[in-house]
């Protein structure tokens, strides 16, 4: 490590922020050396906020069905080859009742755009988790919908919503998604959700195709802005029947470094370690958690349609109960020396 990647180490750690170009800079001169640093550095800030807590989600992946069509999506509209699917309201409330069983204390609803999904059908279901469940958290994440919506599902007891803005990057984010869709649209929906009250979450993919140091750069300078709740940060994946089927898959490695840069910027951030970094290593999971993540979110969705909510090719755990992932994945986090909790996980804006 040179005494310049150092120096720009010490600068994030106290300071939670560095140049555009300096974060380039870190980026594009970064060795195994400075990446333990870093790794040290957001676990130390980690430990001071949350201890050895990792936080886990029930995630309830409710419809693969999609209007949009982004090019590095598996669900994309014009993907003839998914294999469409749509929970009803009953079906997702039993994942509910499995996943508080179990422990969970935060669900996620994940899906496509799904017109099926109104304010409406929302709603109500909104309402009966939170009716059976007051003491749970829920956690939208549906894509781009109108402010009034946000505030509708918001008002029904919605607590948080998750919405990558997918690359800082005006020209990277068109190269990303069809002409129909904009980063403006994307930023405008990220700061109603904040200005409504959610606990927000942006995040954005790894070694997406056109994705460079400088496009980074401007995510890192985003989140540093933005200063979100949450953040999801996980390696791109190819999906074969997407226009990207042969790009190559984003780094175990510069994942778990922008995990770091992520922790330090914003020390008390809820960070994910995903499930596509899980998918892209066999202990991809354990690597995020020990480069600065906190939150992992098991897989709730009912085992007959999990592999049908493929967004990138070779998803891992598609074929086992929760309750033994659950237990399997505690296991695992314990042997790295850290404890998942029965908590709804919210952020902690003060140390201990
Ligand atoms: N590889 C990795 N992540 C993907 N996502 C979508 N497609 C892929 C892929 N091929 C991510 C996007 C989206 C989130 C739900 O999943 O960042 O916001």
């Amino acid at each position: 490590m040179t005494d310049r990647v150092a120096a720009l180490i010490q600068k994030l750690t106290t300071t939670h922020r560095l140049t555009l170009s300096e974060y380039t800079e870190l980026i594009q001169n970064r060795t195994p050396k400075a990446a333990a640093e870093l790794a040290k550095r957001a676990v130390k800030v980690r430990q001071e906020i949350y201890g050895n807590t990792v936080f886990v989600r029930g995630l309830i992946e409710i419809s693969n069905i999609c209007k949009n069509d982004c090019l590095y999506c598996g669900i994309r509209c014009s993907n003839p080859h998914a294999d469409r699917y749509r929970l009803t309201p009953e079906e997702i409330l039993a994942c509910a009742d499995e996943g508080y069983s179990l422990g969970f204390r935060t669900f996620v609803l994940q899906g496509g755009e799904d017109p099926f999904f109104t304010d409406k059908v929302l709603c109500s279901l909104i309402g009966n988790i939170k009716e059976k469940y007051p003491d749970c958290a829920i956690t939208l994440s549906l894509g781009e919908r109108s402010r009034e919506s946000y505030q509708r599902l918001f008002d029904a007891g919605a607590d948080r919503y998750l919405l990558r803005h997918e690359t800082a990057n005006e020209t990277h984010y068109r190269k990303l998604h069809p002409s129909t869709m904009s980063l403006a649209t994307r930023m405008k929906a990220l700061r109603d959700l904040k200005e409504i009250g959610y606990q927000v979450g942006c995040g954005f993919m790894v070694g997406s195709p056109y994705q460079t140091a400088e496009t980074i750069a401007e995510d890192l300078k985003f989140i540093e802005e933005f200063q979100p709740d949450m953040c999801g940060i996980g390696p791109f994946i190819p999906h074969k029947d997407t226009p990207f089927a042969g790009e190559a898959a984003g780094t175990l490695e510069l994942t778990c470094y922008l995990l770091s840069i992520v922790r330090l910027i914003h020390p008390p951030v809820l960070l994910p370690s995903t499930t596509a970094l899980g998918t892209i290593h066999p202990s991809g999971r354990e690597m995020g958690i020990k480069a600065g993540a906190n939150v992992v979110m098991p897989n709730l969705s009912p085992v007959t349609v999990r592999e049908k909510y493929e967004l990138y090719n070779n998803k891992i755990c598609t074929g086992e109960e929760a309750a033994e992932a659950r237990d399997r994945l505690a296991s695992r986090i314990r042997s790295i020396g850290y404890e998942i909790v029965t908590d709804r996980g919210d952020i902690k804006k003060e140390r201990n």
